[in-house]
């Protein structure tokens, strides 16, 4: 998979991910929003590939050091993504096995890291409700200006509930024409009741079938169309990424 640094600076996705960084930057001017989770109702909905960019797209602020975690321990991906080995990760650091330092990935040295899960556990549940999991991303904070933690999907097991507990914010990715309404409104549900706080939703995989529009505000247009699917637009975008305020 093609991640945003292998686009051109004026792609309209690395644009649509640069509005995204600015909506959650503007969401933190008090500066209480370091550890942000990514999550959606259901499987395949791009919640790693955002995950990833986003990271990528953070990173390129000044003065900022962005780390990437792949909290999903079921299915994990972003190594895949990075083509990287997964063969040692966060668990390894959990374990008590390996330190930090030897399982992390430096994507750009003193930027963007990048911590894959190591061998999955088996009893993901369990390692995420552990003290030795919330210290860990306790420490982790004192190390970075921003963490983006990638997740299993909320509609599907507790993982991600369990995750935004330890994490400021949830970014929540719903994709396009591919997942029913109300099953994400019980995704979200099941993060509020866990006081969860959601900072937004990014619609994926969206496609404006309007070409009237034109191409780059055309698609904000385009979006107001689409209304049903929450009341405020926040984030305006083109060619398969719209983000709308959850
Ligand atoms: N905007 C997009 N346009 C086209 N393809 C996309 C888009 N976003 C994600 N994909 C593709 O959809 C597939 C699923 O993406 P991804 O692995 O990021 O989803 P996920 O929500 O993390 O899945 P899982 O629940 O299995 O972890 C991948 O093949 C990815 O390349
Ligand atoms: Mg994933």
């Amino acid at each position: 998979m093609k991640t945003i640094d292998r686009l051109d600076g004026k792609s309209p996705i690395v644009e649509a991910y640069r509005s995204i960084r600015t909506n959650i930057e503007y969401a933190n001017l008090d500066k209480k929003l370091k550890v942000i989770l990514v999550t959606s109702t259901q499987q395949n909905e791009g919640k790693s590939t955002i995950t990833a960019n986003l990271a990528i797209s953070f990173s390129s602020l000044q003065d900022k050091k962005i780390l990437l975690i792949d909290g999903d321990l079921r299915n994990p991906s972003l190594h895949r993504i990075f083509e990287l080995s997964n063969s040692k990760g966060m668990m390894d650091v959990l374990k008590g096995d390996k330190t930090l330092d030897k399982v992390i990935y430096h994507l750009q040295k003193g930027k963007l890291d990048l911590l894959t899960t190591g061998i999955m556990p088996p009893n993901p549940g369990e390692v995420l409700v552990t003290d030795r999991m919330k210290s860990f991303i306790e420490q982790m904070r004192e190390d970075y200006d921003y963490i983006f933690i990638d997740s299993p999907p909320v509609g599907i097991v507790s993982d991600a509930s369990v995750l935004s507990q330890l994490s400021d914010g949830v970014v929540f990715v719903i994709s396009s024409g591919e997942v029913e309404m109300d099953f994400a409104k019980l995704a979200k549900e099941k993060l509020m009741n866990v006081d969860a706080k959601i900072l937004g939703a990014v619609l994926n995989k969206y496609e404006s079938h309007n070409s009237d529009y034109g191409y780059y505000y055309g698609e904000y247009y385009g979006q107001k169309k689409k209304k049903k699917l929450s009341k405020k637009n926040i984030f305006k975008r083109k060619k398969r990424l719209k983000i709308k305020k959850a």
